[in-house]
């Protein structure tokens, strides 16, 4: 699955961009919020998903870059969520919040900074619908892949056919046509890209070529 990331858009022609999402090949709208603690940069917040949601007929892939999430994750399903994924290294309950997003009838998803172990998840990880590792540190788009990346997907893939779990693997940061193969070979599920998609001459095209890999 691709799921471009909205970070890339031309935020003064967002509903251009979604609608251009909408009749492409991608998959889910990939929402990054950032808050200017977690990580050094801010991005958008609730009104700017829920105006993305307003025109978006694809399901919305909301990644919280963002100190204590239990906070805002109620807020973020009435803004449209439909997988909502929290940074393991800013949950302490991180089980309890994953009831939590599932409570609230969307899909739970926790993301890895590159520094962190995937074998950290090997408690929860049937109770995780999604795992994001992240490539990149978060922040900022537009960054070089992370290489060591590809033995971290082979090794999550690992623990989640040894657990039975049906946990999907996405990737996010970096991913573009060169490393695209190799990710998918290595077991990722669904690729987020952000500047390889918008920067493109011809987004729609890119995402299609990304799909056909
Ligand atoms: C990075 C974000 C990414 C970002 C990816 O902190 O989580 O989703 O938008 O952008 P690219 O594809 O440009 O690395
Ligand atoms: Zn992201």
């Amino acid at each position: 699955m691709i799921a471009p990331s909205v970070l890339a858009a031309d935020f003064a022609n967002l509903q251009r961009d979604v609608e251009m999402l909408n009749s492409s090949d991608a998959d889910w709208i990939h929402v990054d919020i950032m808050d200017g603690v977690f990580v050094p940069n801010i991005s958008f917040g609730i009104p700017v998903c829920q105006a993305i949601n307003k025109h978006a007929q694809k399901p919305l892939d909301v990644h919280l870059m963002i100190e204590q999430p239990d906070r805002y994750l109620e807020a973020f399903r009435d803004a449209g969520a439909a997988v909502l994924t929290v940074h393991y290294e800013a949950c302490n309950h991180l089980h309890r919040t994953l009831q939590f997003i599932k409570s609230l009838g969307c899909k739970a998803g926790v993301a890895l900074n590159p520094h962190t172990n995937v074998q950290l998840l090997k408690d929860t990880i049937a109770d995780i619908d999604l795992v994001c590792l992240m490539s990149v540190n978060p922040g900022f788009g537009g960054q070089s892949f992370i290489e060591h990346t590809y033995s971290k997907v082979k090794e999550l893939k690992r623990l989640i056919s040894e657990s039975n779990a049906e946990t999907l693997i996405e990737i996010d940061g970096g991913v573009n046509a060169q490393n695209a193969p190799e990710l998918m070979e290595a077991g990722a599920d669904v690729l987020v890209a952000g500047s390889f998609v918008f920067k493109s001459a011809d987004p729609a095209t890119t995402i299609s070529n990304l799909k056909a890999i």
